[in-house]
């Protein structure tokens, strides 16, 4: 597909991918992309988990090539990394979901779209090629269209359906609505008029709060899609062990640790924080992945590191789509992969499979500030990590 070069040259960085961004969007997408739920506790969170460890090095390891390339539910794809569905991508470049596909089925990145794709599920599936794809469904008020979905994505060589559990309504989003997104006009859906966006739900008046005709949001409604598919079934947006045993239960092949991040329940976990105890739970039987705030290579290795088979990233490929459609995208996730491919050789790790918990630790403590301890009247107190540490590892291959 043709595209536009990027608009501020070639050499970005990972680093200024999201100040590049918003030099190329218009104020209302921009608080629409960056917002998340009340006052953005969680989206907070997501990031500043993986602050709280460390990655350790392996001196001397001699790793000369690193393949980055993997398994998901059966699929051999390029990268330990994915792109998380996100909706409404002409709205940030008028290359839409096309320049996406494009861009991420040439490096074999496993791409997931949207219910809510401004362009067509079967254009997407045209720009990807040979492309990894997943599509993701939104429960739809007539469960009917919601099967009709489902088949169009069988149809158009979707490889698994992933259905997002964690908006039986849109969460609050106050950047969202100071910025003005969607108040102009409504926001095209590629896949059809008979589409709809989760509900917003009318204001509370006092009296009850009704969501009128919405989706039906509950397990039955997940049972429907996996008896209607013999694709396999991602469940995203679980955060706790229950809820991902119940949906392995229901016949998930896969779990997405997710907060739709960080822009549905305000002061819902950090997804790291509760990736372990999903893993702990369901590891054994389903592989589970990770998105919310993955931002750089290193990133990507701590939630590998603990328990993850792949990570999703959201807003960044929104950044290098606004940036420089395909030809972002493509540089985004070239530069996703390198960094990724450095920090395992410097990890002592020459493939995916290699990383394991015994590469990382608890981040120290911060240093007691000096206004704390002997004569300052406060007591000093450090905290220290609970979590034993490593001793030793096997050199991996
Ligand atoms: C999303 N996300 C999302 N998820 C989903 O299942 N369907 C959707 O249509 C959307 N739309 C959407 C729009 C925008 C603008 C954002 C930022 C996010 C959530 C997405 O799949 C993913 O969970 C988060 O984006 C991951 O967090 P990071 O990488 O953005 O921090």
């Amino acid at each position: 597909m043709a595209s536009r070069a990027p608009r501020h040259g070639p050499s970005w960085t990972l680093g200024e991918l999201e100040a590049v961004a918003q030099r190329s969007v218009d104020g209302r997408i921009w608080g629409y992309i960056q917002g998340g739920a009340g006052a953005e506790r969680t989206q907070s969170a997501n990031e500043a988990a993986f602050l709280r460890w460390v990655l350790v090095p392996e001196a001397l390891a001699g790793v000369r090539s690193v393949d980055l390339s993997t398994s998901l539910l059966g699929t051999r794809v390029g990268s330990p990394f994915f792109v998380a569905p996100t909706a409404y991508h002409r709205e940030v470049h008028p290359e839409g979901e096309r320049a996406v596909a494009a861009a991420a089925g040439d490096l074999g990145v496993l791409a997931t779209y949207s219910t809510l794709s401004s362009d067509s599920l079967e254009e997407i599936a045209a720009a990807s090629g040979e492309g990894p794809r997943w599509f993701q469904l939104y429960f739809q008020p007539e469960p009917a269209t919601s099967v009709e979905l489902v088949r169009r994505a069988e149809r158009a060589g979707y490889g698994a359906i992933v259905v997002t559990v964690d908006t039986p309504i849109l969460g609050s989003r106050d950047r969202q609505e100071r910025s003005g997104f969607a108040l102009g006009r409504p926001v095209p859906i590629g896949n059809g008029p008979s589409v709809r966006t989760p509900p917003r739900g009318p204001s509370w008046d006092g009296g009850a709060y009704e969501l009128g005709d919405a989706a039906e949001a509950n397990w039955a409604a997940l049972e429907a899609v996996r008896k209607a598919t013999t694709l396999p079934l991602v469940v995203k947006g679980v955060l706790s062990p229950g809820a991902a045993r119940r949906a392995v239960e229901v016949g998930a092949n896969a779990v997405i640790v997710s907060n739709h991040g960080g822009r549905q329940l305000d002061l819902a976990p950090a997804t790291l924080d509760a990736l372990p105890g999903v893993v702990r739970e369901v590891g054994r039987h389903v592989e589970v992945y990770l998105d919310g705030g993955v931002r750089r290579g290193s990133d990507v290795a701590v939630a590998l590191a603990l328990g993850a088979r792949a990570v999703g990233v959201g807003r960044p490929v929104l950044w290098a789509l606004a940036a420089g459609g395909q030809a972002g995208v493509d540089r985004y996730l070239r530069l996703l992969g390198t960094e990724v491919a450095n920090t395992l050789v410097q990890l002592g790790c020459s493939s995916v499979s290699a990383v394991d918990r015994s590469l990382i630790r608890p981040a120290p403590a911060e240093a007691p500030r000096a206004t704390e301890g002997p004569g300052t009247g406060r007591a000093t107190v450090l905290h220290r990590p609970d979590a034993p540490q490593p001793t030793g590892r096997p050199r991996r291959g």
